[in-house]
């Protein structure tokens, strides 16, 4: 699903190089949920812009899906995004007037989803997140967690092949956050692939993998231990 390879970001800010991205290398298979930790800094969300195919790296490879994100115009870049992931964002980033139904619609429009199917859809989606009675609020009268679950039904309209989520639970209270955590395993066991960038050990114990950076390097990428514990257990 994703093949990263040798992959390095500097940044240039006037004469400053900032070394963000040093030779990462890993794949995630289709089906996977996978875990990025490390600390402020370390280049986890630099890592999500190169895999969102929101920024391109200074050097290395990156297959998404098949595709070669290699010396794309925006353009292209735009339509792999829509096409391929479904993004969801510590704050959210959802249009705070428009109601529940009109965020997720969104981008069908720019799908060029047949306008008959766009609301049967996000309906389906916003009920799977648990919204279906908030279908006509607005964001602003949402909570954190409800917003988040708006967020994550956006996400899937498009039926992309990957989830992206950089810090997903940061602005949310830590009830919610396990609702949003559970959603993300739902998810996950039918069949959808998640990277989701956390520095919370506790968020990230819902993952089956995880793979810490520090310094913009991999310093571990290991199955989560206490899944295979629990799971062994279980038998
Ligand atoms: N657009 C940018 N321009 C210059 N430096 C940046 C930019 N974005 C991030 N950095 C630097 O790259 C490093 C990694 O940042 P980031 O990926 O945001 O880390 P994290 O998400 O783990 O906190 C930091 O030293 C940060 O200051
Ligand atoms: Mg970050």
């Amino acid at each position: 699903m994703i093949h990263v390879s040798h992959i390095s970001k500097i940044y240039k800010t006037g004469s400053v190089e900032t070394v963000a991205l040093k030779d990462i290398s890993f794949d995630v298979a289709a089906g996977e949920f996978v875990a990025v930790m490390g600390p402020s800094g370390s280049g986890k969300s630099t890592l999500m812009h190169m895999i969102g195919a929101l920024d391109v790296p200074t050097s290395g490879e990156y297959i998404l899906d098949g595709e070669n994100v290699e010396n794309l115009t925006d353009d292209e870049l735009a339509d792999i995004r829509n096409r391929k992931i479904g993004f969801v964002f510590q704050a959210f980033n959802l249009l705070p007037r428009r109601s529940a139904l009109q965020n997720v619609i969104l981008p069908m429009i720019y799908g060029k989803v047949p306008h008959e199917e766009r609301e049967t859809r996000a309906v389906k989606y916003l009920q799977m997140v648990g919204l279906g009675d908030r279908l006509n609020h607005s964001s602003n009268q949402l909570s954190g967690g409800q917003m988040q679950r708006v967020a994550i039904a956006r996400a899937l309209v498009m039926n992309p092949s990957i989830i992206l989520a950089d810090e997903p639970t940061g602005n949310i209270a830590s009830n919610q956050a396990s609702e949003i955590m559970s959603i993300f395993q739902d998810l996950n066991k039918a069949g959808h692939t998640i990277v989701m960038i956390t520095h919370e050990p506790d968020i990230a114990e819902h993952s089956k993998r995880i793979i810490h950076i520090k310094d913009g390097q991999i310093i571990q990428d290991s199955s989560n231990h206490r899944q295979k514990k629990a799971r062994i257990e279980e038998k």
